[in-house]
This record gives structure tokens, sequence and C-alpha cells, in this order.
């Protein structure tokens, strides 16, 4: 088993296994390269040969326990249909949405237009870099990925969604669709090799407790009782939201991932399956002492639980790698 499975499965506590969410990514100078040789970001995600390379870049350097595969959580309305695009300085910025359009997506287009991503995979799974590490496939939850194909560009340029929130029987119908579809995309890639799925609600934090019990809790649920019949870990990240116990006891994933506003140490005391994360980001871009001192409080506060290391959210772009360097020893030290 890898070291992550034995943490879920077996709720093994002398393994603190690490990854960092965006461990690849532009923070390395050998990402910038590739990057700036491909001004397209999508086509970067479909291109098998380099979203491979990039998936291991974070793996030659450090000793994480996992890898996590180079894509992005907007392939889902582009495998349906929807245009993707990049821009600098703005972010995604989505093409028109038609719910007719959308409703008559066949499962086989669908994973036609994705392959690239399980092909990635299947060569993945066969590198020795990755020799007892687990290989992390993941994907947006429906709510974050609803939210973008309506709102056609991130929420830090526009979060006022309550006018397309008015048209509830779209929105529900929507919902369904996505359910159904991120069901496919994680069976095809734990078909392809991915030994854990995490399922990536970023904005969840947007919603209120109601809107939350509706948009998000349902149609996850199902989808981690879906991935429990796959036999494959899932780690749930609703990053945001007040209340990580309630979802907890709503969805039952295998593990949660939290971030950096929640209380470590109330998470240990309230919350009864496999945490993950929390540690807040920008101690990346501190002192060595703060970052190891924050560190250590993590390690010290899930020393007796089951805990997988990580962040509260993604590396930022202009971290130090010889921080990253700097963490993974302080955590592996540690075991
Ligand atoms: O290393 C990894 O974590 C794996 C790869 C990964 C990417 N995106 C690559 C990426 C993963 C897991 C994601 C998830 C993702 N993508 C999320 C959920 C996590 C989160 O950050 O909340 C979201 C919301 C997206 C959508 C997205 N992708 C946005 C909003 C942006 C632009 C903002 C930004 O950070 O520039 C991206 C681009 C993106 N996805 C980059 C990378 C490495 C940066 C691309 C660049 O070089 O410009």
């Amino acid at each position: 088993m890898t070291p992550i499975q034995k943490v879920i499965k077996e709720k093994n506590i002398d393994l603190k296994p690490i990854w960092l969410m965006r461990q690849a990514g532009r923070y390395l100078p050998e990402f910038r390269k590739i990057r700036a040789e491909n001004t397209d970001f999508m086509k970067l995600c479909f291109n098998k040969i380099l979203s491979q390379e990039i998936t291991l870049q974070p793996l030659r350097r450090f000793n994480f326990d996992a890898a996590i595969i180079f894509s992005d959580i907007l392939v889902i309305p582009f495998g349906l249909g929807q245009d993707v695009k990049f821009e600098k300085d703005y972010g995604p910025r989505l093409g028109s949405f038609n719910l007719n359009n959308v409703l008559e997506v066949q499962e086989i287009d669908f994973t036609n237009n994705l392959k690239p991503i399980y092909d990635c995979l299947k060569s993945l799974r066969k590198n020795k870099l990755l020799n007892n590490k687990d290989l992390i496939g993941f994907s947006g939850a429906p709510w974050t990925i609803l939210f973008y194909m309506l709102n056609k560009k991130s929420p830090k340029q526009d979060s006022s969604f309550k006018k397309f929130l008015k048209k509830e029987n779209d929105i529900f119908r929507l919902l369904e669709i996505l359910e159904k579809f991120i069901k496919i995309h994680i069976k095809n890639q734990v078909e392809s090799g991915a030994t854990v799925i995490q399922l990536f609600d970023s904005w969840a934090g947007l919603l209120s407790e109601a809107q939350l019990k509706d948009l998000v809790f349902g149609p996850t649920k199902r989808i981690v009782q879906y991935v429990k019949s796959l036999n494959v870990p899932i780690i749930c990240f609703p990053r945001g939201i007040p209340n990580y116990e309630n979802f907890v006891n709503e969805v039952i994933p295998d593990a949660i991932s939290i971030d950096d506003m929640t209380n470590p140490e109330i998470a240990a005391e309230q919350i009864n399956i496999v945490v993950q994360g929390g540690l807040k980001p920008e101690l990346l871009l501190g002192s060595k002492e703060d970052l190891k001192k924050e560190v250590m409080k993590y390690l010290g506060i899930f020393k007796e639980k089951p805990y997988i290391f990580n962040l509260g959210h993604g590396v930022p772009p202009n971290t130090d790698p010889g921080m990253i360097d700097y963490l993974v020893k302080v955590v592996k030290n540690f075991q």
C-alpha cells in the first residue's frame, strides 16, 4: 500500500506523508521555462508528455510522498464543450454557456476529450520516481465547477453570483450533469492508475449554511460514496467553509483537507476522520524559524492522529524552492 493509503485505510499514525497543493507550478524555474514556451495553458494540460514532466518536477527535487497530476479543475467544462482560456494577470476566462448543449454530451465524447490526462496517468504510474508513492488524481467539486461555468471567470474578478442562482431549475439540472461527469472523470483516473482522489471545492466558502446543504453536501456526498465503491480514498477540500465538522458529518469523506482559517486543535479534537493540511501558505515566504515553529505545531497537534501534511491552500508562486526543501526535511525528520 502507498503512504496515503496506509494513513487513510489503516489509520497509520507513524507515517506523516507530505505533498503540497500546487507543488508543480510557478515557484519552480523548470516549470516557468516550459510555461514560457507553452503560452496556451489548456493545451499544456492536454500535452501528455509535458504534463507528465511537470508532474514529476517537484519529485526530482523534494522527497514528497505523492505526485499530483498536472492538470486543472477546468478541464471538466472543457470536456463538456465550453471554451476555457487562461489569460495572464486575469486567470480563467470561459466561453458562452448553453445548458442544452451540455445536456447532450455523451460519456464517450467527454472521455475522448480528456484522454491525454488518462494517458499521462498511465505512464506516470509506471515511472520509477513514483515507486511506493501515491499518484493523486483530482477533480473540482460540482459547486465550484458550476460557479466557473456560469460566472465564466474567477470570483476574484466578480463574485456576485446571486443573479444566476435565481434560475433554480437550471442550477439543479446542471449540478446533476456535473455530478455524473465528475464521477466519470474520477473513474477514468482511477482506472489509469490514480491511488487517491482529491475533490477541490475552492469556492464552497462563498455559500451560506442553507446553500451549502443544497449545492455542496448532497452532490458531494454521492460522489464520495461512488469513489468509496471504487476502493480508492477520497480527500475533500471545501475551502473557506465556517464549519468543517458539519461537512464531515454530512458528506463522510475518507479525509478532509483543512484551510488555514481552521483551528487545528479544534479540528484534531472534533473531526473523527483523517485530517490533511492547514499550514498557512504565506509561511513559505517568511523565515525558516517561523516556518519550522508552525510546522512543529501541526505535527505536535496531530502526533497521535492519522494526518497528511499539506498547506491550507496552494504553494504561493513567489516561494523560494529552498523553503520547500526545508519544509519537507522538517516533516521527514519528525518521523
Ligand atoms: O500541483 C498541483 O496542485 C496540480 C495541478 C493543479 C493546477 N490547478 C495547476 C495550475 C491543480 C490541483 C489545480 C486545481 C485548481 N485549478 C483549482 C483548485 C485549487 C485552488 O487553487 O483553489 C482551481 C480553483 C483552479 C482554477 C485555476 N487554475 C485558476 C483560478 C488558475 C489561475 C490562477 C492562478 O493561480 O494563476 C489556474 C491556473 C493554474 N492551474 C496554474 C497551475 C500550475 C498556473 C498557471 C500559470 O502558469 O499561469
